[in-house]
């Protein structure tokens, strides 16, 4: 089965709430809905060591209501929730590394906001679709590969535990008190206003910047075994999940066409760049120790029940990126 996108048409009309809408998968998600017709808020509290990014939105600005706001602060929430047709509940800390020196900053985004957050649906958005953008950090280490979601949970990092309970009230508020919520576990998401100024979000995006300005950029390792999902097929899964029926109180693995090794990510780069170089390293130590090592995703179950599949090879995706950060690269940097 493919998916009907004229079943999209359902979101014209409908309210919909992003939270991490100014950041890279929240915008690229934003300027879909707008286009099917959905009337959009976004929650971004635009921290700056997060992808929140004003430029991200700035072709639609006019056509959003955007909202500086904190996912901990429940009193703003609640009002932004009321009525709400759908939740999409992207708004995260997303580096493994802060996760470690700042483990409480962590907890309260990835964890207990989640809590208060559904809380707050319960009592003034009951009816709305959620959508809640887990990760593949969670199942750690794989011990099998490709990974399904039967595989067992082992975070490796304060980042994976939180998401892990972020991810986990979902399906509790779904069982419990009947929230219709759903979760994407995501890998590797990739593509146009993505964070390249570090490897906060991605050690992609960093890898684009320095490919982009000349520089010879760092792959650690090389044999790891990774999937990439590009930014539009997220966007694509993100609204199947919330149309299907199906998906409701259920987890789902995205993933991509398949793995590829680091090298042969890093010759792909190269080649969408027309020219570069890499050298390989080591894991610095501090990283080693939270790196899950080869991991790529079974998402058979999310492609039978909604008929996502990605539209995108990686060597397309990664030249639209390049295409997109060597016109914009100001505001990225
Ligand atoms: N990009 C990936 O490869 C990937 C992989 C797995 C999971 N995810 C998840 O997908 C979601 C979106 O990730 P992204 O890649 O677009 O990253 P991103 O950093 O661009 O987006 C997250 C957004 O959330 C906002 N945010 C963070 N804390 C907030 C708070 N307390 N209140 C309000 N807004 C807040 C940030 O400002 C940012 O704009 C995240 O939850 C992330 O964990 C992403």
């Amino acid at each position: 089965m493919t998916f009907d996108s004229a079943a999209f048409s359902v979101f014209a009309g409908s309210r919909a709430v992003i939270t991490g809408g100014v950041g890279f998968i929240g915008s690229a998600l934003a300027e879909t809905l707008v286009g099917l017709g959905a009337t959009v808020t976004l929650v971004d509290c635009m921290a700056p060591n997060y992808g929140g990014n004003l430029f991200n939105i700035a072709p639609f600005r006019d056509r959003v209501q955007v909202e500086i706001a904190d996912v901990r602060d429940t009193a703003r929430m609640k009002p932004l929730l009321e009525g709400c047709d759908y939740l999409f509940n992207l708004a995260g800390q997303t580096s493994h590394l802060d996760s470690m020196h700042d483990p409480v900053t962590d907890l309260e985004i990835n964890c207990l906001a989640q809590l208060t957050l559904l809380e707050a649906c319960r009592a003034v958005c009951p009816q709305a679709k959620i959508v809640f953008a887990s990760t593949r950090q969670i199942y750690g280490k794989p011990h099998y590969l490709p990974v399904d979601e039967k595989h067992p949970l082992h975070p490796v990092d304060v980042n994976g535990v939180n998401k892990m309970a972020g991810e986990a009230y979902h399906i509790l508020y779904h069982d419990v008190y009947g929230l219709q919520a759903t979760a994407l576990r995501l890998t590797n998401t990739y593509g146009p206003r993505m964070r390249i100024k570090d490897a906060r979000q991605t050690f992609v995006g960093i890898w684009l910047k320095l490919a982009l300005e000349g520089k010879s950029f760092e792959v650690w390792g090389g044999e790891q075994k990774r999937d990439f999902t590009y930014v539009d097929d997220a966007v694509t899964a993100f609204l199947l999940a919330a149309l299907r029926d199906e998906t409701k109180g259920k987890i789902f693995n995205l993933g991509g066409e398949g793995a590829v090794s680091l090298d042969e990510l890093a010759a792909l780069v190269i080649e969408a760049n027309d020219g570069g170089t890499f050298s390989r390293h080591e894991f610095p130590a501090e990283r080693k120790r939270i790196d899950i090592g080869d991991y790529y995703a079974d998402d058979r179950l999310f492609r039978q029940i909604t008929g996502w599949q990605p539209a995108v090879p990686l060597g397309e995706g990664l030249k639209r990126s390049i295409v997109y950060f060597r016109e914009n690269m100001e505001h990225y940097v």
